[in-house]
């Protein structure tokens, strides 16, 4: 097999075959975003596994992302192309940490961020995403909660709720080691953009934002905005689809850092392999996924914004 073009016509003729739905998050490489049936932010993501009738889900994204897809879809087939595909922000906490830290607040809700494993769900209260955080933490009744594993997002949700937030020190590497000097130089170098900041940046960066967004509402902000540019403090890989959509915008990036190593593992190759041999399959115990099934679903409860 020679081309892209050839390789990506394989896949397709193979998707068909298997009943499969391609799904690429919003960091992936341009090619696959490109090959893909749904691109989206975690949340566009899950709702599209919990959603979809195919019977198997390719999911191009890093490892905890194909896991939520199989605690939602236990009847289906998870494919994760590259299984080396890891998360460090979800490897910053163990569930047995997590219950240590719930021993110390009793009663207290524990809302984790979707980047995180699955047996750290299943110890879980509910789950959020950046795209919904803020609003699930205001759905629960209780005036104090547990947010793991993500500082600078859980520093977010306290900026914006008057509930007490104990806080997981965990991080994305990416976005927190963001340099505020290269933001700094891109604002006083395009002083008319405006500043668009995912939360899993550090505060002292999302305070020059305009607006703090998950990688989806930066596409909708965007698409939908009267303004012409736009500086974007998140990893590069959104780049892609907010000039696709955009092509009258210009787009510029926060820094040359903004890049995840882990979700540019997936190539064309590992989606047709992962298609042609049906590896490797994600799966997750019944006594994990069950509740953290449960913790996913009270999310998916929590209603959208549109
Ligand atoms: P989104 O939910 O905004 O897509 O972000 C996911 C993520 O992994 C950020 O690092």
């Amino acid at each position: 097999m020679s081309s892209n073009r050839e390789i990506k016509q394989d896949i397709r003729r193979l998707a068909e075959e298997r009943d499969a739905i391609i799904l690429a998050h919003n960091y992936q490489p341009d090619e696959i975003q490109e090959l893909a049936d749904i691109t989206g932010d975690s949340l566009g993501l899950s709702i599209a596994a919990s959603e979809t009738s195919k019977k198997v889900i390719v999911f191009c994204g890093v490892y905890f992302m194909a896991e939520s897809a199989a605690i939602l879809s236990p009847e289906k087939t998870v494919l994760l192309p590259r299984i080396d595909a890891g998360c460090p922000l979800a490897d910053s906490i163990t569930p047995q940490e997590l219950r240590k830290v719930k021993a110390q607040h009793p009663g207290v809700p524990v809302v984790t961020y979707v980047n995180s494993s699955a047996d750290v769900k299943a110890e879980s209260d509910i789950c959020c995403t950046s795209a919904n955080a803020v609003r699930v933490v205001q759905s629960l009744e209780s005036g104090e909660v547990l947010l793991t594993p993500d500082r600078n997002l859980g520093k977010f949700i306290a900026s914006q709720t008057d509930k007490t937030c104990h806080i997981w020190d965990g991080c994305c590497c990416i976005h927190d080691e963001l340099p505020i000097e290269d933001l700094r130089r891109c604002i006083e170098a395009h002083p008319d953009a405006v500043v668009l900041a995912h939360p899993e940046c550090q505060p002292q960066i999302l305070a020059l934002a305009d607006h703090v967004l998950s990688t989806s509402g930066m596409l909708n902000h965007a698409g939908k905005s009267s303004e012409k540019k736009f500086i974007i403090a998140t990893e590069m890989g959104l780049l892609y689809q907010l000039r696709r959509e955009n092509p009258d915008k210009e787009f510029i990036l926060a820094s040359a850092k903004l890049l995840c190593r882990s979700m540019k593992l997936t190539t064309l190759k590992d989606v047709h392999r992962s298609l042609a041999t049906m590896t490797p399959i994600i799966t997750v115990p019944e006594e994990i996924r069950v509740p953290a099934k449960k913790a996913l679903d009270r999310m998916l409860a929590v209603p959208r914004d549109n």
